[in-house]
């Protein structure tokens, strides 16, 4: 487990039949945890905008937002594929934007991958992104940065037209030289089929259980994100309602002196209160 979690190990995983683990993080503490667990993969997702900063979408999220949220979380974090978010409208422009981009999240946050959303239409991006030597997941289905588009939240590929065109997409971006396509919550026999079809590992999310691994947004995980939870979020446990009740005993110990106890508090020698009682009398 010592091992560093490489794009290579994507690729090895998906070939030994092994399961990738990816979770998202934010900060510092967070991503220590999750790596010292044993996660495979910590994204350091665009869903910052809504689960960290309070946006209703992830389409307000800047370069450098993503860049702070990157440092901290590479310093967290030893063992775990770091990739980066990039952000609504930073590949959106041209190639030299995209990866002058790319490369501040590499150089300036840290991370070894970035993953971005599309298909055929960021191809050329995509290309000169890693021909820089940056090494691009790609994300196909549900794309939230194109929420205005979508009309909401909604399943992609139910039709054959929208099925046919995710399966290009991700044929093209394995073309392309990606290492990884996130699948979000597309049919799950639809997003199995596109894993076989691959020899790039898929990772779900609300795509079912035969992708090459999942990948979860930590606050749907651990339940802190109380504004909205998607179907296809597993709460693990409940540290928002934790959160709540320790608050809630902090506030009554607080105003019923039961905290801090002397265990919390520092001593000091007598003499010095004495010396000080002497000279402000
Ligand atoms: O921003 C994010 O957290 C993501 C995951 C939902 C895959 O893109």
């Amino acid at each position: 487990m010592d091992k560093k979690f490489t794009t290579s190990s994507f690729i090895k995983s998906k070939n030994e039949g092994r399961k990738i683990s990816m979770l998202t993080a934010y900060d510092y503490s967070t991503a220590k945890i999750l790596d010292e667990s044993g996660v495979d993969s910590i994204l350091v997702g665009d869903s910052l905008g809504m689960v960290v900063l309070g946006y209703e979408d992830t389409t307000r999220v800047t370069m450098d937002d993503m860049v702070h949220h990157i440092k901290a979380v590479v310093r967290g974090t030893k063992r775990a594929l770091v990739i980066g978010d990039m952000p609504f409208m930073t590949y959106h422009t041209g190639k030299y934007e995209s990866v002058k981009n790319a490369g501040r999240l590499i150089q300036e946050g840290g991370c070894k991958a970035v993953k971005l959303e599309g298909g055929e239409e960021f191809i050329e991006d995509i290309y000169h992104i890693i021909k820089a030597g940056i090494p691009v997941a790609g994300h196909l289905g549900y794309t939230p940065q194109s929420v205005n588009i979508f009309g909401g939240h909604k399943v992609q590929g139910k039709t054959i037209e929208g099925a046919r065109k995710i399966l290009k997409d991700a044929i093209a971006l394995q073309q392309a030289g990606a290492f990884t396509i996130v699948l979000e919550c597309v049919p799950f026999k639809l997003a199995e089929f596109i894993s076989k079809k691959l020899t790039i590992p898929t990772i779900g999310i609300g795509s079912g259980a035969g992708c090459d691994g999942q990948v979860l947004v930590i606050h749907d995980a651990v339940g802190l994100y109380r504004d909205f939870s998607p179907k296809h979020a597993k709460k693990y446990v409940d540290v928002g309602k934790i959160m709540e009740d320790a608050t809630i005993s902090y506030i009554h110990e607080t105003q019923h002196g039961v905290f801090p106890t002397p265990n919390n508090s520092y001593t000091m020698d007598d003499e010095i209160l004495d010396i000080l009682e002497g000279e402000f009398k």
